[in-house]
């Protein structure tokens, strides 16, 4: 049986289509800390990371603050866990901090401190998956290889096909073909940064911009598109809070207590009024945060972990 294959746009459309993205690039690009004509390989290691969940906006904000702590791999290698916790904040999801300090002292250790300019050898490093390895080959080393984040998936699928609603994205099987065949040679780093700015300020996800975007005059999808809503995961939640929000802000407590802190004071600094529920809710909370490597339990107490 043969699939059938998303027409691709013929080589005049590709050659103007291209030249159109980079020239709209160039004057209209977003400035952030990570972006430069010759970027340090280790700055866009960590902001990739960062990027990997948190808005850029926040990202621009954090990355400069979080690199006067540790302004090279060799320090971040050497970070305690409770520096490195404390330097994310703001920035959520935070074992993603500890997964970057082991892939720094991955670095160190098996690339002499240097970040690898590939994306096989990225893809060898702890915590470092398919997206940020062709990230980080691209914008630190200019490699011609492909990249596919959300913004990139949600522009290609719905400039070359027409896409009826807001959620409709194609298979990476063939995003990974119409990539390759629309990213010009030797331009990677700015094409790539340039449909992440335009999937970000119009392609967006639930409210496309058509009216205002580089691309609509030739987008498959341009003006056609109906906004539906994604159904929402549900999580375990505490006083209609999901557990993710007091993971948050349990460790942001511990962040400003050095000495550490009870489960009981814990629920009585975030909860007005709290009963034993909140306590028992709190211990589990930290309980889970020193199973998962961020804190320790000295006799009944909780505070980032030292080492
Ligand atoms: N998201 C991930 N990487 C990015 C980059 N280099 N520019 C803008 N947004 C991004």
């Amino acid at each position: 049986m043969t699939t059938a294959h998303i027409p691709l746009p013929s080589p005049r459309r590709i050659l103007a289509l291209q030249e159109l993205v980079l020239a709209w690039y160039r004057t209209e690009q977003r400035e952030f800390p990570w972006r430069a004509v010759h970027p340090d390989p280790y700055v866009v290691l960590v902001s990739e990371v960062m990027l990997q969940q948190t808005q850029t906006s926040r990202v621009a904000v954090l990355l400069p603050l979080f690199l006067e702590q540790f302004p090279t791999i060799h320090a971040l290698a050497g970070a305690s866990t409770a520096a490195i916790i404390k330097a994310w904040k703001g920035l959520g999801y935070n074992s993603r901090a500890l997964r970057l300090r082991e892939c720094a002292r991955a670095i160190v250790e098996r690339f002499g401190g240097l970040v690898p300019g590939t994306a096989e050898e990225l893809m060898t490093l702890p915590g470092i998956g398919p997206y940020t390895s062709h990230a980080v080959a691209v914008f630190a080393y200019h490699a011609d290889v492909t990249v596919l984040d959300v913004n990139l998936r949600r522009v290609y699928s719905r400039y070359v096909t027409p896409q009826d609603t807001s959620a409709d994205i194609l298979s990476d099987k063939e995003l990974l073909r119409i990539a390759t065949a629309l990213q010009p040679k030797g331009h990677a780093s700015a094409w790539n940064q340039a449909l992440m700015d335009i999937g970000s300020q119009f392609c967006k996800a639930s409210t496309p911009r058509c009216a205002t975007c580089v691309l609509a005059d030739s987008c498959a999808s341009a003006h056609r598109i109906v906004t539906v809503r994604k159904p929402r995961r549900s999580e375990p939640s505490h006083r209609d809070t999901p557990r993710r929000i007091w993971r948050g802000k349990v460790l942001d407590l511990l962040r400003e207590c050095a000495t550490g802190t009870t489960a009981h004071t814990m629920a009585t600094t975030l909860i007005p009024a709290a009963d034993a529920d909140d306590t028992a809710w709190m211990e589990r909370v930290a309980q889970d945060l020193v199973r998962d490597g961020f804190a320790q339990r000295d006799g009944g107490r909780y505070r980032l972990r030292s080492e």
